[in-house]
């Protein structure tokens, strides 16, 4: 296993369960547990995907890529995570109102979902075409095996 190896295959993962969100979304009031389950499933793998590309794949990217499509990427990390939180928070509520849940608040809530939707599937397609074919030209196999051993902390 390599470290790209890794990263494409989470996205090919989480693309899986964020294509389960519309359905879910949609069946909201009737099965909230289940959209629980699959947001919090999401927060895991992409706290966990962030983190590995945030502390131990951009940075070896340095020089190599412009400053400013790195710090795009990070921002679009940040952003995910705040549309996150809204959308997880959203939900608790939504948990806690039970029936009395107003349309307004589960509309609010999917709001935040689908704009989770958007964002990902922006920043997946631009590391996918355009930094991991990068990243893949560039890196030796030292820098492989290196990147790997320190991607073992996050596993
Ligand atoms: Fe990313
Ligand atoms: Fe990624």
């Amino acid at each position: 296993m390599d470290i790209l190896k890794l990263l494409e295959e989470d996205h090919k993962r989480i693309v899986q369960k964020i294509n389960r969100l519309p359905g879910s979304l949609l069946k909201a009031r009737q099965n909230l547990d289940a959209l629980l389950s699959l947001s919090e499933d999401l927060e895991k793998e992409l706290s966990r995907h962030e983190k590995i590309e945030d502390l131990v794949f951009f940075p070896v990217l340095q020089g190599k890529v412009s400053d400013q499509s790195l710090q795009s990427l990070i921002d679009e990390h940040n952003e995910s995570k705040k549309v996150r939180d809204l959308f997880m928070t959203a939900i608790a509520e939504i948990k806690s109102l039970g029936d009395t849940s107003p349309p307004e608040k589960i509309k609010e809530m999917s709001g935040h979902g689908y704009k989770l939707m958007r964002i990902l599937s922006t920043h997946f397609t631009r590391e996918d075409q355009l930094l991991f074919p990068i990243a893949k030209s560039m890196l030796t196999k030292e820098q492989s095996e290196d990147l790997w051993k320190q991607t073992q902390a996050y596993l």
